[in-house]
C-alpha cells in the first residue's frame, strides 16, 4: 500500500518499557511512530520508520536517535506555546537541510499556513513534505472536539495537494479511530492518517492500520 498512518503518541506512555512494547505492536509496514524524544533511544523498529514530535530535541540529535521524520506546525503548539508560521517556517527548512521529512499540520487557516510555513521553498522541496489537514477543533484533546466529516476533508486535501504539487502526500487528522477510519479509508485522494488517542491502544490501532493496508 502507499497509504501511511502516523502515529503521535504526545506525551504518552508512561514510561520506556510501555513505549517498547507499544512500538512493537505497531511496527509496520508505511507507519511512521512519533513517541515522546526521551523514549526515542529505547525503541528499535524493523518495519515502521521512526519520527519526532518537533524540535524538542535538536534535529542533529534526533537523527542520531533514528528519527526520520519531524511532525511541524502542530496546532497544539501554535495554540498553547504561541508557535508562529515564521518559525514553522525555519523548523521546515532546517529539517528539509537536514533530510528529515517534515509531517506540516496544517488546521483551519491552511491556506494561509500553507502559504506561510512553505514560504520561499522550491516546488521539488515542496514535494518533499507531508501534509496533513487536521483543524484544532477536530482533534480529540480539544473540549467539544468534531472530526471533519471524510468528504469535506477530501476536498480540503485536494486543494492542498493542488498548491503542494500532484505527487505530494496529504493526510487527514482529528479523531481518527476504529470506528471511523474506514470512511477516512474509502478514499483515494485521502493517502493516510495522523492518529493522537487512539494509537495508544494497540486494539485500535489494529483496525485503523488494517484499513490503511489494503
Ligand atoms: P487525535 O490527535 O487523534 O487524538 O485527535 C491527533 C493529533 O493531535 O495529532
Amino acid at each position: 500500500m502507499n497509504k501511511l498512518v502516523v502515529v503521535n503518541w504526545k506525551d504518552h506512555p508512561a514510561n520506556a518499557a510501555a513505549a517498547k512494547t507499544l512500538a512493537q505492536a505497531e511496527d509496520q509496514q508505511n507507519v511512521v511512530i512519533c513517541p515522546p524524544a526521551r523514549f526515542l533511544p529505547d525503541i528499535a523498529l524493523r518495519r515502521s520508520q521512526l519520527g519526532a514530535q518537533d524540535f524538542d530535541l535538536p534535529p542533529e540529535e534526533l537523527e542520531r536517535l533514528g528519527a526520520r521524520y519531524v511532525i511541524l506546525g502542530h496546532s497544539e503548539r501554535r495554540k498553547n506555546l504561541g508557535e508562529t508560521d515564521a518559525v514553522v517556517n525555519q523548523k521546515v527548512v532546517q529539517a528539509l537541510q537536514r533530510k528529515l521529512t517534515p509531517i506540516l499540520c496544517l488546521g483551519e487557516d491552511w491556506e494561509q499556513q500553507f502559504q506561510a510555513d512553505t514560504a520561499s521553498l522550491s516546488p521539488a522541496e515542496l514535494g518533499k513534505i507531508i501534509y496533513v489537514y487536521e483543524p484544532l477543533g477536530a482533534i480529540s484533546t480539544q473540549k467539544h472536539s468534531k472530526p471533519v466529516p471524510a468528504s469535506e476533508a477530501t476536498a480540503v486535501i485536494e486543494r492542498i495537494r493542488k498548491l503542494a504539487g500532484e505527487n505530494a502526500k496529504v493526510l487527514y487528522g482529528g479523531t481518527v479511530n476504529k470506528d471511523n477510519a474506514a470512511e477516512y479509508g474509502k478514499y483515494p485522494e485521502i493517502d493516510g492518517v495522523l492518529v493522537g488517542a487512539a494509537s495508544l491502544d494497540p486494539e485500535n490501532f489494529k483496525k485503523i492500520y488494517d484499513i490503511f493496508s489494503r
